[in-house]
């Protein structure tokens, strides 16, 4: 007795089919619950022993042949559409890369990058806090005691937590100094850059704005190395070798002495050069960390000393990439973004390390 079809003609029908579909229906027809391999067997039964055997037999070898090519078709046929997906799909790595116009980094976003890459050179690490404080963290433990005229100096923010106690939202980026100080023992050698808030606003003033905090503690620090490091980072930041500056005395509660430091500009055409001229900007705050401060942080002044200086972000900015008006930092206006901002692959603002 012989096969019901022949076992040749089917292998080259499976392997004939093109689609998975195809494949599929040759195997429904034969393999299926009504296909005819399953008839077949039904009738077994009707058959003599020896000849129910044979045909027993040739129908399950059949089956085998059946099955084996359709799943061998089957994943030619897959990988060929993998391979067929791939070569669409492919990418020339030597083409040029496509210019990239969606995403800008904001102008305070690169002016802090390039402060932590500069100070980081100085093996300076970075520092946080949170933007409400306490009052003690953002004034009392920074020699500002309650109703002391300092306070003044700066429009606070209150808010009161669920205590009815009167939180802050710092003012300044000193608290993390306390913060840092009642965490670490010395040496401390830290910067912080963070948003801070005041009730001001105007073309040069917006109620939150950015500062970064320096403070260094150890057994001597001193005032020239003070001035030896902003002079450092002043000149780094601007990419002026021979930048035009000074120090002032000034006064802060916190540190004494206390200076300021003014780098010198011009201003030709309306456009304002930086680093050098007749006319001075407030850059920045800085002093030796008053002794008061180190003891309210548990920290022996008579071993360790310290300088700390603080300066504003925006400002820093403004006067490195042209921008004139503060507002426009947070107006959230793409326009402005897309001519102010830095393309996040462009290293070339970055400060050289
Ligand atoms: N916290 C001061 C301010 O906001 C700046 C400052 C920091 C001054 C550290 C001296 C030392 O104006």
């Amino acid at each position: 007795m012989s096969l019901p079809v022949d076992a040749v003609d089917v292998k080259k029908r499976i392997e004939e089919c093109k689609s998975l579909q195809d494949v599929e229906s040759i195997r429904l027809e034969y393999l299926g619950k009504k296909g005819l391999i399953p008839s077949e067997m039904k009738l077994l039964g009707k058959l003599s022993i020896d000849e129910r055997k044979l045909k027993g037999q040739e129908l399950n070898k059949l089956k085998t042949l059946v099955e084996e090519t359709v799943n061998n078709q089957k994943t030619n046929i897959e990988n060929k559409e993998i391979e067929k997906k791939l070569q669409n799909e492919k990418i020339d790595v030597t083409l040029p890369q496509q210019e990239i116009t969606d995403g800008k980094i904001h102008p305070i976003s690169q002016t802090i990058f390039s402060i932590i890459e500069i100070f980081g050179n100085l093996n300076y690490s970075v520092e946080a806090g949170p933007d409400i404080e306490s009052d003690f963290n953002n004034f009392s433990a920074l020699n500002i005691p309650p109703h002391h005229p300092a306070r003044e100096m700066q429009d606070t923010f209150y808010v009161q937590n669920s205590d009815g106690e009167d939180n802050v939202l710092r003012t300044h980026t000193s608290p993390v100094q306390v913060r840092t100080m009642l965490k670490t023992k010395p040496p401390i050698k830290i910067i912080v850059p963070g948003r801070t808030y005041r009730s001001d606003s105007d073309s040069t003033h917006t109620p939150m704005f950015h500062q970064v905090e320096g403070l260094v503690v150890n057994k001597d620090a001193n005032m020239a190395d003070l001035k030896s490091t902003l002079i450092t980072f002043l000149k780094e930041f601007f990419e002026i070798d021979n930048l035009k500056y000074r120090f002032r005395p000034s006064y802060f509660p916190f540190t004494e002495p206390s200076a300021e430091m003014d780098v010198a500009f011009t201003k030709k055409n309306n456009v304002l050069k930086i680093g050098e001229g007749d006319e001075w900007l407030e850059i920045l705050g800085c002093g030796m960390v008053n002794p008061k401060v180190l003891e309210n942080c548990n920290i022996d002044s008579s071993v360790y000393q310290g300088f700390a200086f603080g300066m504003g972000i925006e400002r820093l900015s403004m006067l490195k990439y042209g921008i004139t008006d503060m507002r426009g930092l947070f107006d959230l206006n793409l326009k402005w973004l897309d001519h102010y901002g830095f393309s996040p692959l462009d290293l070339r603002n970055r400060a050289e390390v």
